[in-house]
């Protein structure tokens, strides 16, 4: 390539990456694959390494090009960066409005109605189309140049587009950091033991104050512009100037909107206040800015402030308050929760007294105490949850959280899985806390099957405290049913009956009921072909829980655990004594259905395949690879290929899922 040829692609190839920021960041509508534009990127950095003297500042390659500084040297702006009157009620809302109406003397105002970001301002300026200073707010006279850090910022435009910008722009928006780039940024600080940041604000903030834009590069910051600093060469109203800056490159919200006189704004507000959890980016208010440019040099400015402007700010999501205990509560499923009882503060728009810890391990990573001074958050509709405590207000020493050691509803041990966060009370069939939850489980179809009892009767029962524990349902009597609202004589004689009939399950359903943690219908149905009576199960070891298929340890200490718990035992003589018994299933010693069998399994099918082969072998069926003479069936999946042509030139039978799915159910197998 000559010098001039390199020159003429170099040229080309910044146009086109300009091309394709703008596409991707300013439109949202990328145009070529991540891989199309990283191969445009990566030539022009060779032929610009090859040649240095075709390298300008303006060329994407230099984002990072900045060495570190020994701090900022300070800008004068030159036209001061103004703050906002704040409003955080409608009848705040309700006077700016008055006022704007009297002071223009007309009644129908249009605003931009726009997402005040919770970010940092900045101040970028373009010399003939190319950016040259960004200056932080600093002082609203006098910032901090912070352009090399800036530069690195992708979504922020080293070169406009299009045609017809003023030769002096000025332009002036907010650096945010996305939800995700700062959730991905302090998941990966996390690993390598440092520091989270501590939000996507101060995020922001700490980022561009980075003395090393190296360091910046890293930091996942996107920009938004909201306006100019003077209005010559430009549209007449903010609304058409954000869309003229969007088209000489800059981005610009997508939530911004034209509204019309007070109630305009209360709805954008409020529209904005449901849509807030699910933006991506921080937002801690909207702001309504009089439309038309002349009507806001009518108004001018207060101090300072524009008088054509008010930021409606949302309730503050964070708030300090102080830690005065933590409590366990027990969830139906029997997962202890840690939460955290406040002195009540006002957040997020509530009251809140009670805020989630999440586990134990959250409480020991982030260190709270009862005693500390700790910050709750409460975004949208989530549950409040303590952040952090904030240690340096420790005036005195604090006792660790100690997770309790038994059930604080039932007493049952409480276990907890090594691999998993959550601590759990083994009482299943006793504990109060999931005394519903157990007892819905039981009734249900694939469990016991006892028809009629339905969640609605199940919480009736348990609410008149008919029934306490699974074994109670079977000393139920017809009066204390049919006394029961909306149950009449015949339901009431309906499910007794059913009751009744649900005596003799099957060991499997009856071990699938007790709702065990881990033991689907599966599990179940191998422990009942393995163990046989529930009385060989309540005493096998975890050694011996793990020979049987499908178990591997952590189901293997579920089930063990479960047994040990003397609760759990009285439960299970509690049943038979009311006569439940889980009936041995028909597996006549050595001669399970499928025994001497070998299968094989093609194509796609719905479930794992290891729960296919699973099942297959508690049959006792074997399962194979491949095809061959010794093949008896082919379970063949969708889109089945080599193996379904060979079977059928071998002649061995051929079975679909769904013929396969029927046969299961009629082994008492059924999946779905
Ligand atoms: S306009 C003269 N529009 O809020 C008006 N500001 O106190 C100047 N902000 O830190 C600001 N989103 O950076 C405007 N859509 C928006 C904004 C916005 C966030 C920030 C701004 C400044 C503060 C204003």
């Amino acid at each position: 390539m000559t010098q001039v040829q390199a020159h003429k692609r170099a040229d080309e190839l910044r146009r086109l990456i300009g091309y394709h920021d703008y596409r991707y960041y300013v439109l949202d509508d990328p145009e070529v694959p991540d891989a199309e534009y990283d191969r445009l990127m990566r030539e022009l950095e060779t032929i610009e390494t090859r040649n240095p003297e075709l390298v300008t500042a303006q060329s994407p390659t230099q984002r990072v090009s900045g060495t570190p500084m020994e701090g900022f040297e300070t800008v004068q702006h030159r036209v001061p960066m103004l703050s906002l009157a704040n409003a955080f009620s409608d009848q705040e809302v309700t006077d700016f409005h008055r006022r704007v109406t009297q002071g223009l003397e007309c009644k129908d105002i249009t605003f931009a109605a726009e997402p005040k970001l919770d970010g940092v301002a900045i101040s970028l300026t373009y010399i003939n189309g190319s950016l040259v200073t960004a200056a932080s707010r600093g002082d609203g006279e006098r910032g901090e140049n912070v352009t090399a850090n800036v530069r690195t910022i992708r979504t922020v435009p080293l070169k406009l587009h299009a045609k017809g910008w003023p030769s002096l722009l000025e332009v002036r928006g907010e650096i945010y950091m996305p939800r995700a780039g700062f959730d991905r940024f302090n998941q990966k600080a996390l690993e390598r033991g440092e520091k989270p940041l501590v939000n996507p604000r101060n995020g922001a903030a700490g980022s561009l104050r980075q003395l090393d834009p190296q360091l910046t590069a890293r930091r996942p910051l996107a920009f938004f512009a909201y306006g100019t600093a003077s209005r010559d060469q430009l549209p007449e109203t903010q609304f058409e100037t954000l869309s003229q800056l969007k088209e000489w490159g800059f981005p610009v919200n997508p939530e911004i909107r034209r509204v019309k006189g007070l109630g305009g704004c209360l709805d954008y507000h409020a529209q904005m206040a449901a849509r807030r959890p699910r933006l991506g980016y921080d937002i801690d208010g909207v702001v309504y800015k009089v439309d038309r440019y002349d009507q806001q040099g009518f108004l001018g400015f207060i101090s300072k402030a524009p008088r054509w402007a008010l930021a409606h700010k949302f309730p503050a999501e964070e708030e300090l308050t102080r830690l005065l205990d933590i409590d366990i509560q027990v969830g139906r499923t029997g997962a202890l929760t840690p939460v955290a009882r406040l002195q009540p503060v006002f957040v997020g728009g509530v009251t809140v007294a009670n805020a989630t810890l999440h586990n134990e391990d959250e409480i020991r990573r982030k260190d709270v105490r009862p005693g500390d001074w700790v910050v709750v958050r409460r975004a949208g509709d989530v549950i409040p949850e303590v952040a952090r405590a904030i240690h340096q207000r420790r005036e005195t020493e604090l006792a660790e959280f100690q997770m309790p050691k038994n059930c604080p509803e039932c007493g049952s041990a409480v276990e907890r899985v090594e691999s998993e966060a959550v601590a759990r009370c083994s009482g299943g069939l006793i504990c109060p806390a999931q005394r519903k939850h157990c007892i819905r489980h039981f009734a249900t179809r694939k469990a016991m099957d006892i028809e009629g009892l339905g969640d609605k009767l199940v919480d009736q029962l348990v609410e008149a405290g008919m029934v306490h524990t699974v074994a109670d349902l079977y000393s139920l009597s017809h009066e204390q049913i049919a006394s029961l609202e909306r149950m009449g004589n015949k339901s009431a004689e309906h499910v007794l009956g059913a009751i009744k009939a649900s005596k003799k399950p099957s060991l499997d359903r009856l071990l699938y009921a007790l709702g065990i943690r881990e033991v689907g219908e599966v599990t179940a149905h191998s422990l009942a072909v393995h163990f046989k009576t529930m009385k060989a199960l309540q005493q096998a070891s975890k050694e011996t829980l793990i020979e049987v298929s499908d178990v591997g340890p952590i189901v293997a200490s579920h089930v063990a655990a479960f047994f040990q718990q003397e609760n759990n035992r009285q439960v299970i003589q509690a049943l038979n004594d009311a006569g439940v018994e889980g009936q041995p299933l028909q597996d006549k010693a050595g001669e399970k259905p499928l025994a001497g069998e070998v299968w094989v399994l093609t194509g796609a099918l719905s479930m794992p395949r290891i729960q296919v082969k699973n099942l297959l072998e508690s049959l006792g069926a074997k399962v194979t690879a491949s095809v061959s003479a010794k093949t008896s069936t082919l379970l063949a999946g969708e889109a089945a290929g080599s193996k379904l042509a060979k079977a059928q030139k071998l002649g061995v039978s051929v079975i679909s899922e769904s013929d396969f799915l029927k046969y299961l159910e009629s082994q008492g197998l059924g999946v779905s």
